[in-house]
């Protein structure tokens, strides 16, 4: 007799098609039906009775992860709860393998103690939630809920696949697939030339939009090599987009918020650049055009700073946003560039409507006339930030231009642009 048979109410359904355990029946939104198994693994008989209790009887129980596997037929989805014990190197590597075999298989790990270095572990391994559970069996049953929630629905075997349906097999809903999520507006910040003031400008808006709001915002700093979004807002993040490489193709709205740092004074998300610029190469357009798409589902405006030149990334970004904002300043090099990143875009065919144009710098008696500019681009521009020494103050103090010198130009420039992305209901009502 294995361990699964003997402590589990049901076996894990192979290919030939017997006993489904389903998740434990927990509050979740309405919405058809998804069925899955939940199997707790732990070594030590005591702490794995422990879990199966917090679950409720009808799980199945393993010591060891490689007596699931034989078990395990792709067909329904199985949320596998990763006692403590399992919380080393070799355990992951193999909870990592089965859920690149088993899409449909996914890892919960518990554990008395949540470091940071266990955390990047586990989720580099693909782990979809780490969880202190404590005494607190809700704990553990929300986060297997909320991964059971996320499992493909057109995954699962049809209702009339061989699954068990006794008075003991609830169900538990998914959301309903095609439900509209709220409108989110994607916003990319691109210039052709560096220090032309990107990062200030994206960090401003995305403060600024994240003001007008109650859902969340969110800043991606696709300047993989060279990022400061996180310097700039003085932020000290667990997480970057290299922590989205391992768990990419299982991303969804709960991990990519738990990888997201959140700027305490205003709310506002931030998905920080890569710490090591190694990484910056292994991160595709793809990557990032994911993580957009995720956020798209449960944020009002997302913010895409970038580095000052084309790459797969940059044009990945482009084409997910709905405005992009290109940033010059007025001297004769960066509008020479703009206009060559203008007909790059032209040729991309990258919809004219999408396209902004913001001057920075803009009230220097030394630079380019903004008319002279727009004629020569042919292109009008909707913002200008004038230059002003509470940009560099700001930064130096870790803030931002709009929460450090709300009644200055710059921030007044950049209310009025994050005011254009907002809803006509949501402007504030201006006198001319
Ligand atoms: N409007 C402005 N007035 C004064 N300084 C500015 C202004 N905009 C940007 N800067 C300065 O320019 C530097 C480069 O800005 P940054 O946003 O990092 O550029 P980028 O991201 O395009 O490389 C920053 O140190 C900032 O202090
Ligand atoms: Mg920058």
């Amino acid at each position: 007799m294995t361990m699964g048979e003997a402590q589990g109410a049901g076996a894990l359904e192979r290919a030939e098609g017997t006993t489904v355990t389903p998740v434990p029946k927990a509050p979740s939104p309405a919405g058809s039906p998804v069925r899955v198994a939940v199997a707790v693994v732990e070594p030590d008989d005591h702490q794995r009775e422990r879990l199966v209790t917090m679950l409720g009887s009808s799980v199945s129980a393993f010591a060891q992860l490689d007596e699931l596997v034989t078990r395990l037929s792709g067909g329904i989805g199985v949320v596998v709860v990763l006692g403590p014990s399992c919380a080393d190197e070799s355990t992951l590597a193999m909870s990592a393998r089965i859920g690149a075999q088993y899409p449909n298989v996914a890892a919960v790990l518990v554990t008395d103690e949540l470091t940071t270095s266990l955390l990047q572990q586990a989720l580099r391994a693909g782990v979809r939630d780490v969880v202190t559970v404590g005494n607190d069996p809700a704990v553990l049953a929300q986060s297997v809920q909320r991964v059971a929630l996320s499992f493909d629905q057109a995954a699962s075997p049809p209702p009339a696949a061989p699954v068990a349906a006794g008075p003991d097999q609830p169900e538990v809903p998914a959301a309903p697939a095609d439900e509209e999520s709220p409108e989110c507006k994607v916003i990319t910040v691109f210039s052709t030339k560096g220090g032309s003031g990107k990062s200030v400008l994206a960090t401003n808006l995305a403060v600024a939009l994240a003001r007008s709001t109650d859902r969340p915002v969110c800043l991606v700093d696709a300047d993989l090599q060279f990022g400061d979004v996180a310097v700039m807002l003085k932020l000290a993040p667990r997480h970057t987009t290299a922590d989205v490489l391992p768990v990419v193709d299982r991303l969804d709205a709960p991990l990519l918020d738990s990888l997201l740092v959140t700027h305490e004074p205003t709310g506002l998300k931030v998905l920080p650049a890569p710490l090591e610029p190694a990484y910056a190469d292994q991160i595709t357009s793809a990557h990032l055009t994911k993580v957009i798409e995720v956020l798209r589902t449960f944020c009002a405006y997302v913010v895409v700073d970038t580095p000052s030149y084309f790459n797969d990334v940059v044009l990945g970004a482009v084409e997910a946003s709905d405005k992009v904002v290109l940033l010059s300043g007025l001297d004769v090099p960066n509008i020479k560039n703009l206009k060559i990143g203008l007909q790059t875009l032209r040729l991309l065919e990258t919809p004219e409507d999408k396209l902004l144009l913001a001057l920075n710098r803009a009230d220097s008696k030394v630079k380019l006339d903004v008319g002279e500019v727009e004629r020569t681009l042919q292109f009008k521009a909707s913002c200008l930030i004038p230059s002003d020494v509470v940009v560099p103050q700001s930064i130096n103090k870790g803030e931002t231009v709009v929460t450090f010198a709300p009644k200055s130009g710059v921030a007044k420039a950049v209310t009025q642009l994050a005011e254009s992305f907002m809803p006509a209901a949501q402007r504030p009502k201006r006198r001319r």
